[in-house]
């Protein structure tokens, strides 16, 4: 018996049949059916087997065929096995952080090509913004002189902030979603400015900054701390800094790789919360986000 069938056989023995079944499978796809972009398979006119194993079922379809079906499988086979879903986590939070997709305004605008794209005029949407709104409102007395609203998106948020501050300035780095905020509020006394902050630096000292749904497209960690003093240098003492961030699969709040990596709301938010000139006032977690309010140090 050669070693190929040996380890077949090993593997049919301890892995519990589904798993064996779809491991066996995308085996199969990668090293049978897997003909690498460039490359023409001739076969050979001595072969006294068919071309494809498959009945034609793997040959002249859209090549879409030979990868969605097998990222499907791996991702399959991967959530079935523990081990093997903190890796698959693990490797896409590592290929992310090292591609850093959403450090460029132009993902942003190609989201911006549909309408409110994260359904923020939804009620599930505005009920989110609405329990960071009355985080404020716990502890505001008087409204706020000048705040900076950190990614605007449409402006449902800014709508929401404007009547609580005496002088708002809103910033995003996507083109599209000023334009559509700046329509949305033509009248208020708002300052609409284009504004990168993994750039920087943020000119001015503010009592109040707000970055919603922001902070989880850096995937960097060393990048997220750099914005992270960036924005509690921007604060005056006694100032508050309000964040919303997503979360992740549990498994990114869990495991070691979630923390050094930085990603999933509730590890951005330890992080900004580790920092000791800030104090936590007040949280909330849900399914999907998790709501801080921080205030900074009056000395
Ligand atoms: C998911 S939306 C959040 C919108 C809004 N804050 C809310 O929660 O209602 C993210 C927004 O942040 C903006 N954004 C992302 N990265 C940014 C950066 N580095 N500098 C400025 N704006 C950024 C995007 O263009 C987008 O409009």
């Amino acid at each position: 018996m050669n070693t190929r069938k040996r380890l077949k056989l090993l593997a049919k023995q301890i892995l519990p049949v589904p798993i064996y079944r779809s491991l066996a499978a995308t085996l199969r796809q990668i090293f049978q059916g897997y003909i690498p972009v460039g490359k023409v398979n001739m076969g050979s006119f001595n072969r006294l087997t068919p071309i494809s194993k498959y009945w034609g079922g793997d040959r002249g379809l859209p090549i879409n065929r030979y990868y969605i079906p097998m990222y499907h499988r791996v991702r399959k086979t991967a959530a079935r096995v523990p081990f093997l879903r903190s890796t698959w986590h693990f490797a896409w939070a590592l290929a992310e952080c090292l591609r850093d997709p959403w450090r460029n305004p132009s993902y942003f605008e190609r989201l911006f090509a549909a309408t409110d794209p994260w359904q923020y005029e939804t009620s599930e949407g505005k009920k989110r913004l609405s329990l960071a709104a009355s985080m404020l409102e716990r502890v505001q007395q008087g409204k706020f002189q000048h705040a900076l609203e950190i990614g605007c998106a449409e402006g449902v948020f800014t709508e929401m902030l404007e009547p609580h501050c005496e002088s708002l300035l809103t910033v995003d780095f996507a083109p599209t979603a000023l334009h559509r905020a700046r329509q949305r509020l033509p009248h208020a006394h708002i300052r609409f400015e284009l504004f990168d902050l993994l750039r920087g630096p943020i000119h001015g000292r503010f009592d109040l900054i707000t970055a919603m749904d922001v902070l989880d497209y850096i995937f960097r960690p060393a990048a997220l701390k750099r914005v992270r003093d960036e924005l509690i240098g921007a604060l005056e003492p006694g100032g508050y800094l309000l964040l919303v961030n997503t979360r992740q699969d549990l498994m990114f709040e869990t495991e070691w790789w979630g923390r050094l990596l930085l990603r999933g709301g509730k590890n951005v938010q330890d992080l900004i919360g580790g920092h000791p000139s800030l104090h936590h006032i007040c949280a909330d977690i849900t399914e999907t986000h998790v709501f801080a309010l921080f205030r900074k140090d009056l000395a």
